[in-house]
């Protein structure tokens, strides 16, 4: 199983989002494999952004990610990194699709309610800069023959 992280960001979590973008991963046939609210520090937020920290928008978007609780999970699942990009959508949530969570809850780029790993070493990194070893629970359910064949 692949492993990706996801983040609801500030605005989702403000919104009352957490539930919707928990279970539209979970419909897809996702596993939530840790689960946990934070209210991110500086230090935090700058080294989950740090790839963006000579881009203009980069003080907005730390000074956000700070400006309130966040639920970070770690998702598991066949390809994880990008069959969770693609449910998330575009980054900029005029361009996301309807049927992408960008595309069906948000509207302006600098609230689009989640974030999601970009590669898989990406995912590695935030997984690990997240979470520690002991908060990810690798459990498989009953559902495993209904959702793979092998
Ligand atoms: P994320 O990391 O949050 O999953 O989003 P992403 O991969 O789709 O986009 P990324 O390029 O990594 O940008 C991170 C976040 O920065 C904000 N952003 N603002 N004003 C702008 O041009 C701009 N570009 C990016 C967005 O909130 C984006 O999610
Ligand atoms: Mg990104």
């Amino acid at each position: 199983m692949d492993h990706t992280f996801v983040m609801v960001k500030p605005d989702g979590v403000a919104r009352g989002l957490v539930g919707e973008v928990v279970s539209r991963l979970e419909r897809r046939g996702l596993r939530i494999s840790a689960l946990r609210m934070v209210l991110p520090d500086e230090d935090l937020a700058s080294r989950h952004y740090s790839a963006h920290a000579k881009k203009p928008f980069y003080r907005d978007l730390v000074s956000f990610i700070t400006s309130g609780p966040v639920v970070a999970m770690v998702v598991s699942g066949d390809s994880a990194v990008d069959v969770v990009r693609g449910l998330v959508g575009a980054t900029d949530p005029k361009g996301s699709p309807p049927g992408t969570i960008r595309g069906d809850l948000a509207i302006d780029i600098g609230r689009n309610v989640v974030h999601a790993s970009d590669s898989a070493a990406s995912a590695a990194s935030e997984i690990a800069l997240w979470f520690g070893e002991g908060e990810i629970i690798e459990h498989v359910t009953a559902a495993q023959p209904y959702l793979y064949e092998r």
